[in-house]
């Protein structure tokens, strides 16, 4: 039997695949439906404390080797989002909710209030490529990592992690912030700043013009950034970027990951790729004797 389970701070899961902030996570009840295709937890979509519309079309497009997109941080707001909370505590699936803001005293509110609807974790957005005034312009930033994660430590009894984004000069010194300010653990990486120019129309794809870019393409830059991060911080690391097989989880596992997310993946596996990926690893464990998935996190660095 090959145990595939895995543990980040307080958070015990089935196995080692959860659903990525901004896939499929609008509602309950998709998010139900990810859960039952086999992820261990599903991250919500990023909430704010206001209704915000996104960016107007085109928000997506799909390159050679990933995805580009923009979105533009929508969503409803965090007390329009309660029902969908409480429907799918009532489901027990595990679940972790994203929230995005400008200062600590909203990331504050928020937490709070995703905690008091019945989240099991909380992560903090500090890492959007381009929405103005949030994400990666509050994660560039070194003390104000610190001083939003330990305000919201201070306020919540839930674990808090803090997502990265590989747009940084320098990802060691942000994830040492935010260990500083007694994060939980680390997500690492966001979708990486990119764009796309139309020839025709000479012009960019997207209507925002810049958006990030995700996919397999990705997956080397998530996990050079998930490797040195483990090097340089004892917190627990949650891999992103460009997973699509059980071979990309296991190399993040190496890289010093508990645990991935998978967001693209879906687009291009379909809903069972948490199965799939899961049947994968086990696959490759057994092939090469290992019992325990623990046995591998971090091994890259012997
Ligand atoms: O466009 C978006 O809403 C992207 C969000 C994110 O990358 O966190």
């Amino acid at each position: 039997m090959i145990d595939i389970t895995t543990k980040i701070a307080s958070l015990k899961l089935r196995n080692p695949t959860i659903l990525a902030s901004g896939i499929m996570d609008e509602d309950a009840g998709s998010m139900k439906r990810i859960f039952d295709c086999g992820a261990s937890a599903v991250v919500t979509k990023s909430i704010g404390l206001k209704s915000r519309e996104g960016y107007p079309n085109p928000t997506f497009a799909e390159l050679e080797h990933g995805i580009l997109n923009a979105m533009g941080l929508p969503n409803p707001g965090i007390n329009e989002f309660e029902g969908e909370i409480r429907k799918l505590k009532d489901s027990n699936v595990p679940m972790i909710g994203s929230i995005f803001g400008s200062n600590s005293h909203e990331f504050v509110e928020l937490s709070k209030k995703m905690q008091n609807y019945g989240v099991d974790a909380l992560e903090l957005n500090m890492s959007c490529p381009h929405a103005k005034g949030y994400g990666l312009e509050t994660g560039s930033d070194s003390k104000l990592v610190r001083e939003i994660t330990s305000k919201v430590k201070e306020s919540t009894s839930i674990p808090v992690f803090v997502k990265l984004s590989s747009n940084l000069t320098d990802i060691i010194e942000i994830a040492k912030s935010a260990e500083d300010g007694n994060a939980d653990g680390i997500v690492a990486i966001n979708s990486v700043k990119a764009m796309k120019i139309d020839l025709e129309l000479k012009m960019p794809v997207l209507a925002n013009k810049t958006g990030g870019y995700s996919g397999v393409a990705i997956k080397p830059i998530g996990m050079r950034c998930v490797y040195e991060i483990a090097k340089n911080v004892d917190i627990p690391i949650i891999g992103v970027g460009g997973v699509t097989t059980g071979e990309d989880a296991l190399e993040y596992i190496m890289a010093g990951a508990s645990a991935v997310q998978i967001g693209s993946g879906v687009y291009y596996r379909g809903v069972d790729i948490f199965k799939k990926i899961c049947r994968e690893m086990e696959c490759w464990m057994e092939n090469h004797n290992y019992k325990r998935l623990s046995e591998l996190i971090g091994v890259a660095h012997k």
